[in-house]
């Protein structure tokens, strides 16, 4: 019986002191902001779990469709060795890919990276499992820090799934992509989803679905604040917001002060004050058009090979191939 291997990239230590940093800097900006990495411990997986089977919740099913649709033209167009799959989660549509690649008999290797050790050792044991003789290596890290250089027999692929790159402010998003071109050779392979443009209505009840699960998962970032720097911020206190904002066309997800509060964060050294109505910036999560993401993709150095979407035109997902 085989075992996953996992790698611990992510040092406690340090994880606390970006969090520290990342509350002190943007929890005392006058427009208050943090960023949506600290969602995801483990109770913050399991609630974008059950979002990602929510109704209004769109691109985890259409992605899913697409890539039941192309996983055995990806595979034969890649031929990859290893798949390294970034902010990997339960790695559910990943199988998909595994199955097309399984059935040719190629795939030597995963490499699932997350920063929720939780949720990354639960995937990597089902997959063992799964996939006899496919050797799964995961690693425990943080993909919004440089990456360093990937394991796994070539040609590989990267894959980073669900439209999570929208979560990038542009800038960062430039730096990011540019970074998996680097951690690749010339004639390896990226496969990036994308959530697309479309009716505001439809985009903002992805993120304000009925039941209130993307509620309790935005405010979930305060109870992280609370267990890991010892705040005393009282969840409820706070309003879930999802706002299309037409300019960058992103969605933005906001936690609203309901009256005015004060807050310690001894962890961070801090107290913080929210006027009513005052609002928190949690996640801004980018769409896209078609022809932005090939546009970026080849700023990066990549040049797009295939570009699938579903026929309403909801998602899209882009096979990409590192330029020499
Ligand atoms: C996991 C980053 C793709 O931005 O749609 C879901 C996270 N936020 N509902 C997204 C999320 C609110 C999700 N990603």
């Amino acid at each position: 019986m085989s075992e996953a291997r996992i790698d611990v990239h992510r040092d406690p230590t340090r994880m606390l002191e970006t969090l520290r940093e990342d509350v002190r800097e943007g929890l005392s900006a006058r427009a208050k902001w943090l960023p949506s990495k600290w969602f995801y411990d483990a109770r913050g997986s399991e609630l974008f779990e059950h979002i990602t089977r929510l109704p209004e919740y769109y691109p985890t099913r259409v992605e899913r469709d697409i890539l039941r649709a192309r996983a055995g033209e990806v595979a034969d167009v890649t031929e990859a060795r290893t798949i390294v799959e970034l902010g990997s989660g339960s790695s559910e549509k990943t199988r998909l890919l595994l199955d097309a690649f399984a059935a040719r008999g190629r795939l030597s290797e995963f490499v699932p990276l997350d920063v929720s050790e939780a949720a990354l050792a639960a995937s990597a044991e089902a997959i063992v499992a799964d996939y006899p003789g496919l050797r799964v290596h995961g690693v425990v890290a943080d993909f919004t820090e440089p990456l360093e250089s990937l394991p796994g027999t070539p040609p590989r692929m990267v894959i980073f799934l669900g439209g999570t790159v929208g979560n990038f402010p542009p800038g960062e998003r430039a730096k990011f992509l540019a970074s998996i071109r680097s951690a690749l050779t010339d004639g390896e392979w990226f496969l990036l989803g994308t959530d697309l443009i479309k009716d505001v209505d439809t985009l903002v009840r992805a993120y304000d679905d009925a039941a209130g699960v993307t509620a309790e998962f935005n405010r979930n970032v305060l109870r992280v604040i609370n267990d890991r720097l010892g705040a005393g911020f009282e969840p409820e206190e706070f309003e879930h917001v999802a706002r299309w904002d037409d300019r960058n066309e992103w969605i933005e997800m906001r936690l609203r002060a309901r009256r005015g509060l004060t807050v310690n964060v001894p962890g961070a050294d801090l107290t913080v004050t929210f006027a009513e109505g005052e609002e928190l910036r949690t996640e801004i999560s980018a769409k896209f058009r078609p022809e932005g993401v090939r546009a970026e993709l080849a700023e990066a150095g990549f040049t797009l090979r295939r570009w699938w979407t579903d026929p309403a035109g909801l998602f899209g997902v882009s096979l990409a191939q590192a330029r020499d």
